[in-house]
């Protein structure tokens, strides 16, 4: 039986960090409210010119190769996460097709907001075991800090995202109980509006207009509240689902990766999951929120930390816009 297995983690994020005093003096906010609400201290913003979406992915990937032992021309395929993609078509994945030597493969791109990454490993699992693919690049990678104003009309948001990508190898083995072992995807579209960015859609006879600029329209909107409960309702459902379906419980993960919304969230799953500090990955206070990214990044990070050993069980676990939700278990 064909499985797949991550062989190679890495992440690039910009070098500009921005504080929140940095924040503050863009807008009315102050550090003891962030810090409070969020747990974030510190993101990074993207240099225009510099970085992009891709370029970030790239730097991710070639570190992930690396480390997988793998070239560029060994890969069989793109799964590409974003909700910020360099361009509105085509999408990211051909962007990094075209930055390192890749063969002409196929690239897709996810659009599963935060919890992008999942469904991007979901798919790319699934292709190995049809055995169609050997070797899957799997990227997360957002730009986030221009779509939010820097004003007061636009500090509930614009204090919460940064950038950032994370990349994973993702390749078939047939070692049984190593590697993903599960994946759950869930969405209900009825919330679509609680957590969106309507413009430019296609929806009306004017993609955009000046007007749009000036109403703020063209800011995402985000119903926090809303968010948060339902967040703090399925992030543990949903793990626990990955469970049931490898008859493992709450005391069996070794480390959780949830996705990296606000750290009040993720001490909540924690405390309702009874898990110590050293099994739960977060690193929001440094990135902030990078929506597909945050996963990888965590991922990468606790790697490098020796934080995951052969064997472990990981838990990887996402809710946001959509909403959607999912979670995947993997033997390391
Ligand atoms: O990854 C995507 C999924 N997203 C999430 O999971 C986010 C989930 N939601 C959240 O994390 C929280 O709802 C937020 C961090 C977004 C907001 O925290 P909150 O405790 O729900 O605050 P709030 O929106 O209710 O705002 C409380 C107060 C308001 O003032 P009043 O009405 O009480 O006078 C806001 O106007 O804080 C004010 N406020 C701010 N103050 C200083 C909102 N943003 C800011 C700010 N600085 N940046």
């Amino acid at each position: 039986m064909l499985h797949s297995k991550i062989t190679g983690v890495g992440m690039y994020v910009p070098e500009t960090v921005v504080t929140n005093h940095d924040l503050s003096k863009m807008m009315d906010t102050s550090d003891e409210w962030i810090v409070e609400r969020t747990g974030i201290k510190e993101r990074r913003f993207f240099k225009e010119g510099e970085d992009t979406v891709s370029s970030m992915a790239a730097k991710a990937a070639a570190v992930a190769l690396e480390r997988a032992g793998k070239k560029a021309e060994d890969v069989d395929f793109i799964v590409f996460a974003t909700l910020s993609s360099d361009y509105n078509f085509p999408g990211s994945g051909v962007l990094l097709q075209r930055k390192l030597p890749f063969r002409q493969i196929g690239a897709v791109d996810i659009r599963a907001q935060c919890s992008g990454f999942i469904y991007a490993l979901s798919v790319a699992d699934q292709y190995i075991r049809t055995g169609t693919y050997k070797t899957i690049l799997v990227v997360g990678s957002e730009v986030q800090s221009n779509v939010f104003e820097k004003s007061d009309r636009g500090r509930s948001l614009a204090v919460i995202f940064g950038d950032g990508a994370g990349a994973v190898v993702l390749e078939a083995t047939e070692e049984s109980n190593k590697g993903i072992l599960t994946t759950r995807l869930h969405s209900d579209g009825r919330f679509a509006e609680e957590l969106y960015l309507e413009h430019p859609g296609s929806r009306r006879k004017e993609r955009f207009n000046p007007d749009m600029m000036e109403n703020g329209e063209l800011l995402p909107y985000m119903n926090g509240k809303l968010v948060f409960v339902n967040a703090l309702k399925y992030f543990p459902e949903v793990i626990r689902e990955a469970l049931a379906d490898c008859n493992l419980k709450d005391s069996d993960i070794d480390l959780l990766i949830p996705h990296q919304a606000n750290a009040r969230i993720t001490t909540a799953v924690q405390k309702e999951m009874k898990l110590p500090d050293e099994k739960v990955v977060s690193n929001i206070d440094r990135f902030g929120n990078t929506t597909a990214a945050s996963i990888p990044i965590g991922l990468c990070e606790a790697w490098e930390q020796g934080r995951i050993k052969d064997g472990d069980l990981i838990a990887i676990a996402a809710f946001g816009s959509g909403f959607m939700w999912a979670s995947a278990l993997i033997r390391w």
